[in-house]
Order: C-alpha cells, then structure tokens, then sequence
C-alpha cells in the first residue's frame, strides 16, 4: 500500500468507527446527541487518531486493537475545538468548513456537546477491554485523562487564556503549546504502543515522534496563521524569531520525528506523514 492509500484507508476507517462508537439513536436528549455528531464526524484531519493506529501497526499488532483509543482521543480533541470556538473563548464561526457548533445548535448545546463528547470518550476507549488485558486498558485511561486534563490540554488552553494569548517569551509559548496541543499528540503515539503491548524503548521512541510533530504541527499553524493574517497580535513562534527560523524549527523536529520512528519495524509512513505535516497548507 502506498503512503497516500494507507492515509485515506486510515481516515475512512476513522470516520466510520467514530460513527459507530457514537452512533444516532432516538432518544428524548436526541438534540445533544445530534450536535455531538455534527462536530465528530465533521471531516477533520484525524492526524490524532491516524498515529494512535499506525504506532500500533509498527508496533507489530492489528491497527484495529487501538481503534478505541484512537475514536477517544478524537472525540477528546473535538471537545476542545467546540469550547475553543465558543463565544467566551475565541468565539470562531467557522470551523473545518462549517458553521461552528455553537452556531448551528446555540451555546447551551455547544457546551453540553463537549461535556458529552469527553464523556462519551472514556467509555469508547473502555471498548477496548473486548480484545486488550485490563492493564494494557487502564494505561490507555490514563493517558487519555493526563493529557487531556490539567496538566495536560486544558492546562495548555488555561494559560492560553489567562494571558489572552500573549506568552512572556519562547520557553513560555513552547511550555503552552506543549500542553494545548503538544499533549494530545504526544497521546496518540503512547496509545498507539500501549494497544500494541510495546516495550517501554519504543513507548519513548513514539512520544520523542509525537512531542516532535506535535510542536513542529503548531508551530506551522502559526504560519499559516500568519499567512491568513489570523491571530493577531497574539504571540506566536513566528513572531517571537521570525518566519526563517520558525521554518528552520519545523525542519529540525521533523528530524529529529524522522529518527525516532527507526525504533520501529516499518517506519516509512511515520517519516512520510511527518514530512508532509511540516509542509501542510491547512
Ligand atoms: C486544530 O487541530 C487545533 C490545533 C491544535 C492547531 P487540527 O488541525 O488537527 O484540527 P482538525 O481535527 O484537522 O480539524
Ligand atoms: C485550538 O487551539 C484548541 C486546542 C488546541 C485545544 P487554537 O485556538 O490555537 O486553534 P484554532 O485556530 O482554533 O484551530
Ligand atoms: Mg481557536
């Protein structure tokens, strides 16, 4: 299989397993459920849960054993994006194309979607107790709930917020994004390797690969923030050295991701979706 196919076969088997892990039922609380939906299966890039699969893959075992974590970690992550474009936060319009969750189903239900979005997450990735030994499970709760917790994403999203964007320097931005969005990346390769019972050499390999493309994946959203003339006047990595050297940055994590994933049995998709991550256009 090419890169190109087993990237489409990643995000169609995404799509679908995220719809059946949460899947449309009549219910009285039908509404919630439905703007649940709306913002889940809305198509993102999935670059989350696609490195939860593929760490598992060269791992040596079955993508398809680390499926619930990957769908949790994607319902965490859009729990973040639907408070994120709320109006007492970035109060966004649009997002992944489309009207913001609070645009179409009201603030309430925005808020209570991401309430049932993290929720629902924790029982998707108990899912996985059908086929992995209740150790191997309970690691993958826990990661799940350090990185999206305080110390992890939302503690990224409370700084980001307390200092209404504007970071006192380097260190203090890269410390930010490591939690807000460095923490779920990191996850997705930890999760990966968890599903696939690895040994503790390649769960350090796989968060180097992650942390790497996790900074590396912000740092180019800067730009193209930048490009867009989003953003601003908040800071920025671009802003505080520079667009030169913020590319410079992306190379040199891209490196340093490519490196790390040789701990693996076939580590070809990882440098290819690491390389096409740092020159992303959305
Ligand atoms: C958006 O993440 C928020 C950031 C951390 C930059 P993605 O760019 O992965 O968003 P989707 O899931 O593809 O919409
Ligand atoms: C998105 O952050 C939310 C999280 C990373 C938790 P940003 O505000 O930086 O990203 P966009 O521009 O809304 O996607
Ligand atoms: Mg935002």
């Amino acid at each position: 299989m090419d890169h190109q196919n087993r990237f489409d076969a990643y995000v169609s088997d995404i799509q679908q397993a995220l719809d059946k892990y949460l899947p449309e039922v009549d219910v009285p609380q039908k509404k919630v459920q439905d703007a649940m939906r709306y913002s889940l299966l809305t198509p993102g890039k999935r670059i989350r849960s696609m490195l939860t699969l593929e760490f598992c893959r060269v791992s040596g075992a079955d993508p398809s054993l680390a499926m619930p974590f990957a769908c949790a970690l994607e319902m965490i992550h859009c729990y973040s994006l639907v408070h994120d474009d709320l109006p007492c936060m970035d109060n966004d319009d649009f997002r992944r194309g489309l009207p913001t969750n609070h645009k179409v189903y009201g603030e309430d239900f925005a808020v209570l979607a991401g309430d049932g979005l993290l929720t629902h997450a924790f029982d998707t990735a108990l899912k996985a107790s059908s086929r992995l030994p209740a150790a191997q499970v309970l690691d993958g709760l826990r990661t799940l709930s350090e990185a999206a917790g305080v110390n992890g994403m939302l503690g990224g999203q409370a700084i980001d917020v307390e200092n209404d964007g504007h970071l006192a320097n380097l260190d203090a931005l890269c410390h930010m994004y490591a939690l807000k969005t460095g923490a779920l990346i990191k996850a997705a390769g930890r999760l990966g390797c968890i599903a696939a019972g690895a040994d503790e050499e390649r769960v350090k390999a796989a968060e180097l690969y992650t942390a790497s493309v996790g900074l590396a994946f912000q740092i180019r959203d800067d730009l193209l923030d930048l490009e867009g003339d989003e953003a601003i006047g908040k800071t920025t990595y671009p802003r505080c050295v520079g667009v030169e050297e913020a590319q410079r940055k992306i190379d040199e994590l891209t490196v340093t991701a490519c490196r790390a994933a040789e701990h693996f049995d076939d580590p070809s998709f990882l440098v290819w979706l690491a390389k096409k991550l740092a020159g992303r256009n959305v």
